[in-house]
Formats: C-alpha cells, sequence, structure tokens
C-alpha cells in the first residue's frame, strides 16, 4: 500500500489530496552547471545556489528542483551516475549540499532532488562488476543479451534488437569482456537498470530513503515510465530515417510499473517520508496512463510531468527535426491535458526545462518589439490553469535561444550524436545546423544571464558554455527593480497562485473562442472566478472578447493594453471577480 495520510492542522495531507503545498505551489528548476559558479572555474555549483537564496526566496517560490549534482563523468551532464550517495566535485561537497538544505528550509523552500534510476553511469561500480563476467552477482542489475543469432557478436547489425536510443545510436553496446550486450535507451554511458532484480530495487530505496533523511523533500524522477521493460525484448517497426527501429512498445509503461512505483512508495514514501513529493518525469504519457499513475491518493506519484505540448513542433520519431504547426495548436494541447485530468490525477505546468529550447524564443516571438509582452503572456496563459508551476532558470527574465552559427558549437550528447547520425545519413550540415538551432538541448544550457557585465555575471573566469550575447539586454539586474520587466510579471503570476484559491483547485473551462490567435479560458471555484484572455500572436487582432465582463472586478496582470475593439499582439489581460 501507499504512504499514510498524516493530519495536520485540521487538514489531512496524504498522498497526492488537496490542501497539499505543491498544487497551488511553484517549484523553480535549478540546472547547476549554468546557474552561478562560486568559485571561478566556469562552472556553476552548489555554493553558487546558496549565494543565489535570496533571489529565488523574492521570486516567491515554494520549491527548488535540482538537476543532479551527484558524482558523474558528465557525459550527460549528471544524468549519468557514478556514485548515489556522492556530490560530484564540480558541484561541491555533502556538507554544501546541506547547507543549501538548511538555508531553503530557513525561507521556507523545500529542496527536491532528481532521481535518476532507469539507468547509471557506466562508471558507476555496480555496472563495474556487473560487465566483469557473466557469473558476477550484479549480472542481473543490467539489462545483458547475447548477439544475434547468426551474425557474429561486435559487427554491425548483431545488436540483441533493432532500437534506436534516445541518442540516436544503436540501444545496445558490445562488451568485449563479458562477451555480450548491454541495453541503455540514451547514451552508451548511461546502461538501463534491470528493474526485474529485487536486490537492485532494494539498493535503490535504501539510497532514496538515505537523501530524504537528510532532509531531502522529494524527487523529480528522470525517465520514470521507462523502468520496467516488456520482455521479451523484440525488434521495432523501422524508423523512418535509417536502418534502426522503434523499441517504445518494450520500454514505454511496461507491465510492471505500476507495480514498481507502488512499492517504491510503501518501502520510502511512508511513515516519516509520507510528505515527500514525487514527480515523475514520463515521457510519451498518455492521459489515461497519466491518470492511473496520479489519481489522488495513488500510491504511485503525485504527478506527471508529461511531453505532449512541447512535442508538438517536431517529428514524434526525430525529435531533433522541427515541424511546423497551426496557430492555437499549442494552446489546444494544453486545453486536452487540462480536460482529460479534470477529475482525477495532477499535470505539471511547464514551458521549459534543460532538455528543451527557450519557451520565448519558440513559443513566443523573440524580436525586440514582441520579447517581453510575448515572454509575460506566455507565462499568464500557462501558469494559471491547473496543475503545479515549474518554472525554468531563466525563463522568468526572458532568456532566448543561442545563436549557434556552426555544428561545433553543440555539446549536448543528443546533438552530438544527432550530428554524428545525420552526417552519416548525407544530410547536409546547413540542414542539421537548421534544426538543432531550433531544438537544441544547448539552448537551454547557456549560463544564467545575472547582470549586464562581463560573462553575464555568471563566473569571474571563462564559462562552461558561452553566455548568450545578449546579456547585456537580458539579465536579472536589469529587472529586478522594474516593475514593466518580464521578471516581475514572473513574481506577479507565482504570486496570483497563492492568492486565489480558485486557481488551485478550481474547475477549468475554456471559453473556445473561435478568433484566430485568441485565446480564453476560466477558473471557477464557487463564487470565484478568474477569466484569462490573451493574443497569443504577433499580429492585432480585431475582437472585443477582451473588454470588462459583467461580473468582474477588476483586471489584473495586464499585459501590452490596447483599445476597446482590437488587441495589441501578445495582450493578455486577467479579469477577477
Ligand atoms: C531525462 C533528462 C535528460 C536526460 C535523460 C536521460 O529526460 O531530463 O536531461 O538526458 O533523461 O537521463
Ligand atoms: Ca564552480
Amino acid at each position: 500500500m501507499g504512504a499514510k495520510s498524516e493530519v495536520v492542522g485540521n487538514v489531512v495531507h496524504g498522498p497526492n489530496s488537496p490542501g497539499e503545498w505543491w498544487r497551488g505551489g511553484t517549484i523553480y528548476q535549478v540546472y547547476p552547471r549554468s546557474f552561478a559558479d562560486s568559485n571561478a572555474d566556469g562552472i556553476g555549483d552548489i555554493r553558487g545556489v546558496i549565494d543565489k537564496i535570496d533571489y529565488i526566496s523574492w521570486l516567491g517560490v515554494d520549491a527548488v528542483w535540482l538537476s543532479p549534482v551527484y558524482r558523474s563523468p558528465q557525459h550527460d551532464n549528471g544524468y549519468d551516475i557514478s556514485d548515489y550517495y556522492s556530490i560530484d566535485a564540480a558541484y561541491g561537497s555533502l556538507e554544501d549540499l546541506d547547507e543549501l538544505i538548511a538555508s531553503l528550509h530557513d525561507r521556507g523552500i523545500r529542496l527536491i532532488m532528481d532521481l535518476v534510476v532507469n539507468h547509471t553511469s557506466n562508471e558507476h561500480p555496480w555496472f563495474i562488476e556487473s560487465s566483469s563476467s557473466s557469473e558476477n552477482p550484479k549480472r542481473d542489475w543490467y539489462i545483458w543479451r547475447p548477439a544475434r543469432p547468426g551474425i557474429p557478436k561486435g559487427t554491425a547489425g548483431a545488436e540483441p534488437t533493432n532500437w534506436e536510443s534516445y541518442f540516436s545510436t544503436p540501444a545496445w553496446t558490445f562488451d568485449k569482456t563479458s562477451g555480450e550486450y548491454y541495453l541503455h535507451l540514451f547514451a552508451p554511458e548511461q546502461p538501463d537498470l534491470n528493474w526485474e532484480s529485487p536486490t537492485l530495487r532494494r539498493e535503490i530505496y535504501r539510497m532514496m530513503t538515505w537523501w530524504l533523511d537528510r532532509g531531502v523533500d522529494g524527487f523529480r524522477m528522470d525517465v520514470i515510465n521507462l523502468i520496467s521493460k516488456n520482455y521479451p525484448l523484440q525488434d521495432g517497426k523501422l524508423l523512418p530515417h535509417g536502418e534502426l527501429g522503434d523499441g517504445s512498445p518494450w520500454y514505454l509503461h511496461g507491465p510492471r510499473l505500476l507495480e514498481f512505483l507502488d512499492e517504491m512508495s510503501s518501502e520510502v514514501f511512508s511513515g516519516r517520508h509520507s510528505n515527500a513529493i514525487r514527480i515523475g518525469e514520463t515521457p510519451d504519457v498518455t492521459i489515461e496512463q497519466a491518470e492511473a499513475l496520479s489519481a489522488e491518493g495513488a500510491s504511485t506519484l503525485d504527478m506527471v510531468f508529461q511531453f505532449e505540448h512541447v512535442g508538438l513542433d517536431r517529428e514524434a520519431q526525430d525529435w531533433h527535426k522541427p515541424r511546423d504547426i497551426d496557430e492555437g495548436d499549442v494552446y489546444h494541447n494544453l486545453v486536452r491535458w487540462q480536460e482529460g485530468l479534470a477529475s482525477t490525477g495532477w499535470n505539471s505546468l511547464y514551458w521549459s526545462n534543460h532538455d528543451q529550447p527557450r519557451t520565448v524564443s519558440r513559443y513566443g516571438d523573440d524580436r525586440p518589439e514582441h520579447w517581453a509582452n510575448s515572454a509575460k503572456t506566455l507565462a499568464t496563459t500557462l501558469y494559471l490553469m491547473r496543475g503545479t508551476a515549474f518554472v525554468y532558470q531563466g525563463d522568468e527574465i526572458g532568456m532566448t535561444n543561442f545563436p549557434f552559427s556552426n555544428l561545433d558549437d553543440f555539446r549536448d550528447v543528443s546533438a552530438v550524436n544527432y550530428i554524428a547520425a545525420a552526417l552519416g545519413r548525407g544530410e547536409s550540415p546547413e540542414e542539421i545546423l537548421g534544426r538543432l538551432k531550433r531544438t537544441g538541448r544547448d539552448n537551454a544550457r547557456t549560463p544564467m544571464q545575472w547582470a549586464a557585465t562581463e560573462r553575464g555575471g555568471f563566473s569571474d573566469s571563462k564559462s562552461w558554455y558561452p553566455v548568450n550575447p545578449n546579456f547585456r539586454r537580458i539579465s536579472v539586474d536589469q529587472q529586478i527593480g522594474d516593475r514593466a520587466s518580464v521578471l516581475a510579471h514572473y513574481k506577479r503570476v507565482i504570486a496570483a497562485r497563492k492568492t486565489r484559491p480558485e486557481l488551485v483547485e478550481g474547475r477549468f473551462v475554456d471559453l473556445d473562442v473561435q478568433i484566430p490567435g485568441v485565446i480564453a479560458y476560466e477558473r471557477i471555484d464557487g463564487s470565484r472566478t478568474t477569466r484569462v484572455v490573451a493574443n497569443l500572436s504577433s499580429e492585432p487582432v480585431e475582437t472585443t472578447f477582451h473588454e470588462r465582463p459583467d461580473w468582474a472586478e477588476r483586471g489584473i496582470l495586464a499585459v501590452n493594453p490596447a483599445g476597446d475593439d482590437y488587441m495589441k499582439p501578445w495582450q493578455s489581460i486577467v479579469w477577477v471577480s
């Protein structure tokens, strides 16, 4: 069974129930490598986060989600962990982390750690043992298979199945020492763990409990709906762009997923840890699956983190290849999820994270005349919906995509491997560059722009990744005292979620405005209503829809106000009764 409920005051808190802090809360994501560098080695670190706690607290957020800081060879910037119990030297020490937890808690802010347990690093001692021989007791902690019958092992095509990994290589790598292949749904340096092993699962639960005992308030669980594989593993349908196949039927939402999460909840999220948060990163999750995973009182997750709205503008089977979308597609997809999870289940609300391009460049308009208004109106549109808000570092100041000019500019392992694969297929460098400029994850990973000074105030020496050259125009320092800034707007939106109860549990009603570019919805709880009206386009639109409704008391959060009979580009207004 899942975690127990606990009575706090006269509100019952239990797994995923109304009244939980996070339902109306905002979680700020810190990507530590690019947040703030305290010791001038060019790499952001934990002490850098500690130095910025006043800023984080000023924003009004309830929690910080810290991307991985565990020891790691950094092939995937920490999503390849070689020791779950220590902090990577580049980021600091366990003492620094303890101090971060204490300083956040002093200000009433929680700390959510990243939990990466679909895979480890290939340098993790478990994998080193597992690969040392097929007889090793940890052999079954990873997923090993012999070569395909009839093809000499180690040669092309001998992989046990034809799957492509998420990072453009075959999903199997041959290990010479033990003569078999291991599965990795991501880079070859990220071997998948075998969750069928009860001893492995126990070891993971022990590690999670160790962190919660240290004061961590919960986990964002990396690709958690991939942990249960669907056996026997078989070849998938060929993908359009090459010779590899789609293995997703054998790893998405596998047959034992709910059982494993249920077990995790009773082993980890119970007793003294029953209030720790369980956020599941769940690529390709369907609404039905999301309902089951995050239902009120569910013994599995508190919420899903799903990808449909950030998958619309790229090809499903080639996610670095952009796809044009129609005006309104993104909003309508958000509505689909609002309506889908209306009676049961809980969603997260995010525009961006370390895996996505920058919001304002992607779904807004980063040209100077529209940049601020589109950044603000996008924030209003998303964060007043039903769900837990996630703000990715830098989005609150309208940071933009990076002006890549060359294929060598990309660092991210997914981009680097994609480039190699696409060049190998004979695609042109210009075409590949054009795609990655729009879809590359490096867009979100440039250093945080704190000030209009050298290196954007991120570091006192050359940063591990170049700062976006627009740091003299876009920075925290310039916006923090300006009530009209993107930053001030984000702070007001975060605060609105706290002061208007209908924004937390209230019903979501799409007003289905049939005017291209214009969207409107209401959040209703008893006698209180909030109405959001926005022009999500860079053109003025003739309409009177944004005018004061009869019942409204006042308009708040106004962006780019216009006249009575038209809305300006990226204009938005929120009416509250
Ligand atoms: C998640 C992370 C991403 C990482 C991948 C493999 O999607 O957010 O950054 O590359 O999992 O761990
Ligand atoms: Ca540093």
